[in-house]
């Protein structure tokens, strides 16, 4: 393979096809990019398209993430899923402005000794903001890799992921610039070199593709051995208020650690090895058991979990230091995972 004919075809191509997004600035902002890098992680363009811009609005500086509360951060992030990615970008900017005068730092290993910061994070952020000669993988890269190779293997063995390194290492030496290159094969793999329904006839790499000459694309990468997802039970108990300020909801705070850490809820149980009785959710929530009106189910599958929810509705509620009402127009400010919006959808809330 031609690493230097390659990597300009690619550069050429993401030059006149690259997707208008909104990080994509003529000159990139070191923390613009580290927010939507952060953000791009596990998740689809589509979705951070949507957090990305009142993200941005409401925190423009490194500064004022630094300074801002956990819980506005969550809310921004609310529906994004995986909110450790939001504590440890918090944390980052918070150790940005005291060990960096807040200014995002340059050098590869500075940027891997942030919180929140990996291999990957810190190569996006040199290549693409600073120009330097420093390689990303992510899975779309590993995977336009793979097939450019032709080898057959599940993209997240430890040995395919070291293999996939040092390739994008050798590419990104031969590439006229590190962070059009880097862009490029991310690109691809979002746009052609897709999972499914790929489309090898618009693709600018066809010709070094040694899958592509072996009619393998579609089986490469091999399938993932499956994560094995814990299951889990919860109810939730939906209690509602009209109150001077409009209607309100019952909240509660979930714990610091574990899953979605620090988020708010309806009145939640949870357990791990059957789903909760009549009695046990009332007894939980404090509230009579003939009181509670059992409204609906849902399954909420993540890449770990499967979690199935029961939703209640109670007339009122035993209240507790951690609970309080919140109306439903602030709902918005509030950090509230995708479950538990299924959770309100269910009871009437949107
Ligand atoms: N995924 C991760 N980083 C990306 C970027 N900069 N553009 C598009 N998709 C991405």
């Amino acid at each position: 393979m031609n690493d230097a004919k390659l990597t300009r075809q690619l550069e050429t191509w993401f030059d006149a096809n690259a997707r208008d997004l909104p990080w994509r600035l003529a000159v990139r902002d070191p923390y613009h990019a580290l927010v939507s890098e952060l953000m791009l992680q596990q998740t689809q363009v589509s979705r951070v398209l949507k957090k990305y811009q009142p993200f941005i609005d409401r925190f423009p500086t490194v500064q004022s993430l630094a300074r801002a509360p956990e819980d506005e951060v969550l809310a921004m992030w609310a529906g994004l899923g995986y909110y450790r990615r939001a504590r440890m970008l918090h944390a980052c900017a918070q150790a940005i402005v005291e060990t960096h005068a807040g200014d995002v730092p340059e050098c590869l290993q500075a940027l891997q000794a942030l919180p929140g910061i990996g291999r990957y994070t810190a190569g996006a952020i040199a290549s693409m903001v600073f120009h330097q000669r420093a390689p990303i993988v992510d899975g779309n890269v590993t995977r336009v890799l793979l097939r450019l190779h032709n080898k057959p293997v599940p993209q997240t063995e430890k040995d395919t992921v070291k293999w996939a390194w040092q390739r994008a290492t050798n590419l990104v030496e031969a590439s006229n610039d590190p962070a059009v290159f880097n862009e490029s094969v991310m690109e691809l793999g979002a746009t052609i070199c897709t999972p499914k329904n790929i489309r090898c006839a618009q693709c600018p790499a066809r010709s070094h593709c040694q899958a592509f000459k072996a009619g393998t694309t579609e089986s490469i990468p091999l399938p993932k051995p499956r994560a094995k997802q814990k299951h889990m039970y919860c109810a939730t108990v939906i209690t509602t208020k009209a109150k001077v300020q409009g209607n309100s909801i019952l909240l509660e705070q979930r714990p610091s650690t574990g899953m979605w850490a620090n988020m708010y809820q309806a009145p939640t149980i949870e357990r791990d090895d059957r789903a909760h009785t009549h009695n046990e959710v009332a007894t939980h929530s404090g509230v009579e058991k003939e009181t509670l009106e059992e409204l609906g189910s849902f399954m909420h599958i993540t890449t770990h979990r499967i979690v199935e929810f029961v939703v209640y509705r109670a007339d009122s509620i035993r209240p507790t230091q951690n609970r309080a009402y919140r109306t439903l127009d602030s709902l918005d400010q509030v950090a509230i995972s995708n479950a538990q919006r299924k959770a309100f959808a269910i009871a009437g809330i949107e």
